[in-house]
């Protein structure tokens, strides 16, 4: 089968597409034959700077996510042919992952869906709709009479939450550098735009929010937690910030009484999460959202995107 293998860290345009055996199905691994993949930032992270490192088992076909059938279901329950998700448990990290026609999965990794959407638009869900309905829901606790702010509401997760929360009902905020992002961002539904200058607490808010998805960081992290009315819930799920963790954390100082603050990883998807984002898909007519489409074979313009940044929205791999 076609597949890019990362043997070291390298640069984008020393990627190039391999001929490897398609993987044996073994108990507990669901053989998938890959339709599509969606990119994300840390697959340019482990290109870059990770793959040299010993908790990356190189040789290794990169990639966290994807969608399409299963070719052999093993003792998973599935079916063959069954239209499949799969992302994340150390997927494209630990072993083979979604740069390739076939990917051999842990079962408990791999979610069948009962969706008509084409398999580009699916692609674009696994990884992006699961970390924000994951914030939404997990964490935030979103309800239809809640004030959502989304901090980083252009990336390609922030967009995700905007569609996902008016599904639910509430109203959102959409915080973006750029006033030229607002007529996007009210298309895809917020209720109101506003410019993130980073101290968005010193007020001028058309509303004030009860939640803040934070998808800037730690950089914003206090402005968010002064921004909430109390009771409030701040969920920090993002580093577009670039600003990792907070420095000398004191947990009494830092959090103001009566706000809640929580962080989503998406590393545990469930099948009740997956089915919950399809439901809210169906029941909203939500459109997923991507922007650009490669093929394998034009694996180093789509990592060249990726790693420049300005995609707009989630970039595809089409298989
Ligand atoms: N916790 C988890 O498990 C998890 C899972 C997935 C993703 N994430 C994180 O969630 C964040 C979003 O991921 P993504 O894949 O959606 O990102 P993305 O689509 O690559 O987002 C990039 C866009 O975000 C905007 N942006 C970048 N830096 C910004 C800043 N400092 N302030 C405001 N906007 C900024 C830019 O849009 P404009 O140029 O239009 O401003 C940029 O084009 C990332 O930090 C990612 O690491 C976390």
């Amino acid at each position: 089968m076609k597949a890019i293998v990362l043997e070291k860290c390298c640069k984008a345009e020393d990627l190039k597409v391999s001929e490897i055996p398609v993987p044996q199905v073994r108990p507990g691994w669901v053989l998938v034959k890959v339709y599509a993949a969606g990119l994300n930032h840390s697959e340019v992270l482990l290109r870059m700077f990770e793959a040299d490192n010993d908790y990356i088992n190189t040789p290794i076909v990169p990639g966290i996510e994807c969608v399409g059938e299963v070719a052999d279901p093993s003792d998973s329950g599935l079916a063959t042919g069954d239209r499949v998700i799969a992302l994340m448990g150390g997927m494209g990290r630990s072993f083979n992952g979604s740069y390739a026609e076939y990917a051999l999965l842990p079962s408990r990794n791999v979610f069948k869906v009962d969706s008509a959407l084409d398999w580009l638009s699916l692609a674009a869900i696994p990884e992006t709709y699961y970390t924000a309905y994951g914030s939404q829901k997990e964490c935030l606790l979103l309800r239809a009479n809640d004030t959502l702010l989304v901090r980083g509401a252009t990336s390609t997760v922030g967009q995700a939450a905007i569609q996902l929360a008016k599904a639910i009902g509430a109203t959102v905020i959409a915080a973006a550098r750029r006033e030229s992002s607002f007529e996007k961002l009210k298309a895809i539904g917020a209720d109101h735009c506003i410019i993130d200058d980073g101290c968005i607490s010193d007020g001028g808010l058309p509303v004030r929010p009860n939640k803040v998805l934070e998808l800037i960081g730690p950089k914003t992290l206090r402005d968010s937690l002064l921004t909430v009315s109390r009771p409030g819930y701040v969920c920090s799920t993002g580093v577009l910030g670039n600003v990792f963790t907070v420095q000398q954390f004191d947990p009494i100082k830092y959090i103001p009484n009566g706000v809640f603050l929580t962080g989503f990883f998406s590393n545990f998807p469930t099948q009740e999460a997956i089915d919950g984002i399809f439901s809210l898909i169906a029941k909203a007519h939500i459109k997923p959202l991507y922007s650009k489409v490669f093929s394998l074979d034009e694996i180093v313009e789509a990592h060249t995107l990726l790693e420049k940044g300005g995609a707009g929205g989630k970039i595809i791999l089409k298989i």
